[in-house]
């Protein structure tokens, strides 16, 4: 596998123990904002924007997990930290589990909100190829128009990914489906993940249900799942101070601090 990675736009807030928060496909950094108040006197909170997505660059065909993984451990590399939390939210849950599956010595503790660590079953993974033939004649708007309400019940929520959608390259979206759709079944080694975990998901998220989520809490040999019964898709936007409550709980578990 020829693995090039590209320099990832981000934004970094607050001070502590990096925590490297990794958005969901077709979003940007933006997604993590409502957290930054919440969380900037324990960690440094630092948000890249993936390949294809927000201000980073547009590179390659597919955007395999993988492929993502190593961006973000480039963009550690420039920024001098050895290891980090690593938390992503759905897509970006995929390549925190790629980064913890190809750098494991650089995990120091792992964050899945509203994701999954299992493949796409061959129906999704074929929907998703149709999808990246739709895209590619009708653009980002395509999305833009069915994907915000599935996100989340929130109207101004929805505005919100939308404006986003709209601004992300088709380019980058078709990659990221591609690099979604032969992504590997992580069930299978998530048990060799020795560092904390949390895995935190919505009671009605309709995009992914709350049952991969509550396996790959058992699955994970150190994790705890935090359920969210209001929250859909976009919990860090929806419920901001229960995910970062969950984060923080994570970042004592790492650290070895009391939590009260
Ligand atoms: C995401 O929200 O990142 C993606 O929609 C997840 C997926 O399609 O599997």
């Amino acid at each position: 596998m020829e693995l090039q990675p590209v320099d990832l736009y981000y934004e970094e807030a607050g001070r502590g123990i990096p925590v490297v928060l990794i958005h969901g496909f077709p979003m940007d950094h933006t997604i993590w904002h409502r957290l930054v108040p919440l969380l900037e006197n324990e960690a440094r909170l630092i948000m890249p924007d993936l390949r294809g997505h927000g201000r980073s660059p547009v590179e390659g065909r597919v955007s395999s997990m993988r492929l993502m993984a190593e961006d973000v451990v480039r963009l550690l590399d420039r920024l001098n930290i050895d290891q980090a939390i690593v938390v992503g939210q759905s897509m970006g849950g995929y390549v925190a589990l790629a980064f913890a599956n190809a750098y494991p010595g650089r995990l120091a503790g792992l964050g899945l909100v509203a994701s999954q660590a299992a493949a796409d079953l061959p129906e999704k993974r074929q929907n998703r190829l149709k999808q990246v033939e739709r895209i590619r004649r009708r653009g980002s708007a395509l999305l833009a128009e069915s994907m915000p309400a599935v996100l989340s019940a929130d109207p101004n929520i929805q505005q919100f990914v939308r404006e986003i959608i709209l601004k992300t390259d088709a380019r980058g979206i078709t990659a990221a489906l591609r690099g979604m759709a032969e992504r590997a079944n992580a069930e299978e080694w998530l048990a060799e993940i020795s560092a904390p975990a949390v895995v935190i998901h919505g009671g009605q998220d309709a995009l992914i249900s709350m049952e991969p989520a509550r396996t790959a809490a058992q699955l994970l040999s150190r994790a705890w799942l935090v359920e969210l019964p209001t929250a859909g898709h976009m919990p860090m936007m929806e419920d901001p101070q229960a995910v970062a409550d969950a984060i923080r709980q994570l970042i004592c578990a790492v650290v070895n601090c009391r939590s009260d």
